[in-house]
C-alpha cells in the first residue's frame, strides 16, 4: 500500500483499538466508513518539509511503545507528507492567539476541503503538533473537535474547569463553542485531529488572565 494511505490505515486502526467504543470515536469512524479512501481517488500534492521537523522526528521516537505502528507508518510517509503551519487560516489577525501558537503549530490534513491527500467538503482528519514548552490559549470554534493524544503528558483547561493532565491515548472531544486551551510540557505534542462538521467559521479565543504567567512559567523550561 502506498505510503500515506498505509498511515491513514494506522491512523484508523488507532482510533479503533484506543478509543474503545467512545462514542465520538465512533462518530468520526462512521465518516470514514462512508469514505472512499481507495488509491482511485487520492490526491497527490507535493511534499513539503515539516517547518518543525526536529520536534516531529522527536515526537514520533517518543510515541509510547503501543503506539509504535503509527509512529512506523508515519516515518514511512513523512518525505511525502505535505505540513502546513496556521498564520492566519484558522484564526483572524486580530485574534490574542499568541506567539507560542504562531510559532509552534503545524498540521498535516490527510482529510478535508483544500489540498489533502483525501477530499472532504465538511470534515477533516490528520495529525496535529505543537513545540515543546508552549501555551496554546483557550479558544472556542464551531467546529465540533475530536483529539486522540499520542504524547503524554499534556495540560488541557476545558472551560472554567482548573487544569488537567491527560496521558497519551486519551479521547478529547470539544463540542461546538465550547472553550479549551492546551498546555504542552518538555515532549511535543503530537495528536489525531478531526473537525467533523462546520469546518468553514474561524476559532475565537477567550481571554485569561493567567496566559502570560503560564507562558513565562513553560518558557523558562
Ligand atoms: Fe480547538
Amino acid at each position: 500500500m502506498q505510503a500515506v494511505r498505509a498511515l491513514l490505515h494506522e491512523i484508523i486502526g488507532t482510533l479503533r483499538d484506543l478509543s474503545d467504543g467512545h462514542q465520538h470515536a465512533a462518530e468520526v469512524l462512521s465518516i470514514l466508513g462512508r469514505m472512499d479512501l481507495s488509491a482511485a481517488n487520492q490526491h497527490h500534492w507535493t511534499p513539503s518539509e515539516p517547518v518543525h521537523a526536529c520536534e516531529l522526528q522527536r515526537a514520533i521516537g517518543e510515541m509510547p511503545q503501543n503506539l509504535s505502528r503509527l509512529a512506523d507508518g508515519l516515518q514511512i510517509a513523512l518525505p511525502q507528507l505535505q505540513w502546513r503551519v496556521d498564520r492566519g487560516v484558522y484564526y483572524d489577525v486580530t485574534e490574542d492567539i499568541g506567539n507560542d501558537y504562531r510559532t509552534g503549530n503545524m498540521h498535516c490534513e490527510l482529510i478535508g476541503p483544500n489540498g489533502s491527500t483525501f477530499h472532504h467538503d465538511d470534515f477533516t482528519l490528520g495529525l496535529f503538533l505543537l513545540t515543546p514548552n508552549i501555551l496554546y490559549r483557550d479558544h472556542v470554534h464551531q467546529a465540533p473537535e475530536f483529539y486522540l493524544t499520542l504524547m503524554e503528558p499534556t495540560g488541557w483547561r476545558f472551560g472554567d474547569r482548573d487544569w488537567q493532565d491527560v496521558p497519551s491515548g486519551t479521547v478529547i472531544w470539544n463540542a461546538p463553542e465550547t472553550s479549551h486551551a492546551i498546555r504542552v510540557y518538555d515532549t511535543p505534542f503530537l495528536s489525531i485531529y478531526s473537525w467533523t462538521r462546520d469546518i468553514h467559521t474561524k476559532c475565537r479565543v477567550v481571554p485569561r488572565g493567567d496566559w502570560r504567567e503560564i507562558e513565562t512559567e513553560l518558557s523558562a523550561n
